[in-house]
């Protein structure tokens, strides 16, 4: 059923590389980074792990890095690059969908997930810290990410590790009544944001 109203607002985070807290994996545990077959031998275990995301490494528009725990996940964080579309960046409603347009230094950090026994652990900030080690190999000396404003344990994640709050935008739709925002553009370096896939419907529609 499609929802009556909805409320998004993204925050943007960025840091250079050099500027990422290190932070090494908990004893026992191992930051990698996955191959297409890595991912289909874990597809379907969590969200965003499915055959189609597979395509994504295969056409080298993302990165995957895992923490493993011997076989079993333990987390994930996916890193985009070059021009971001809606399906990467958004909050599960697909209104929310936000296409970004990146310069090529700039890694686009998204669908990052770290499996609830494994939370309070530091692993976000370990698989960014793998991350950063790996990513200038591919041109990367930033990186971005949104996060809802609403989500605390991310943003006390994001905080620690360095990242700064660069940008915001919103989208707001009550019924028929739509309120959106973008940051001042470009930001970041040379960011820049599409339109929200829910104003573009109200603008069609107009
Ligand atoms: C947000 C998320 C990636 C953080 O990962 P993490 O490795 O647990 O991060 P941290 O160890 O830095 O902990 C961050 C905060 O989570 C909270 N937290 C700690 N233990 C927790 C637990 N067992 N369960 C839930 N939250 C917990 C705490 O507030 C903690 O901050 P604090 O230690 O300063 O109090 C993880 O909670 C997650 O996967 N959430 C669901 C998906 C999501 O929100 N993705 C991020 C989108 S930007």
């Amino acid at each position: 059923m499609r929802r009556f109203a909805i409320a998004n607002q993204t925050l943007f985070f960025g840091c250079e590389l050099v500027s990422l807290s290190g932070v090494p994996c908990p004893e026992g545990l191992t930051a990698v980074q996955w191959s297409e077959n890595d991912l289909l031998q874990h597809q379907g275990e969590e969200h965003y792990l499915d055959e189609s995301h597979a395509t994504w490494l295969g056409d080298g528009r993302a990165i995957c890095f895992a923490v493993m725990d011997e076989e079993k996940l333990a987390g994930f964080a996916w890193i985009a690059l070059g021009d971001v579309p809606g399906e990467m960046n958004h909050d599960g409603h697909p209104d929310t969908q936000l296409p970004l347009f990146l310069p090529d230094d700039t890694g686009f950090v998204f669908h990052v997930f770290i499996l609830p026994a494994y939370r309070g652990q530091r692993l976000y900030a370990a698989l960014m810290s793998y991350a950063a080690e790996q990513l200038p190999d591919h041109g990367v000396g930033k990186l971005l990410l949104t996060t809802e404003c609403t989500n605390r344990s991310a943003l006390r994640s994001v905080n620690r590790m360095g990242f700064r709050e660069v940008g915001r935008a919103w989208l707001i739709k009550v019924g028929p009544i739509c309120s959106v925002g973008y940051p001042e553009q470009p930001f970041f370096g040379g960011v820049r944001t599409g339109a929200y896939v829910g104003d573009l419907h109200e603008r069609i529609n107009d």
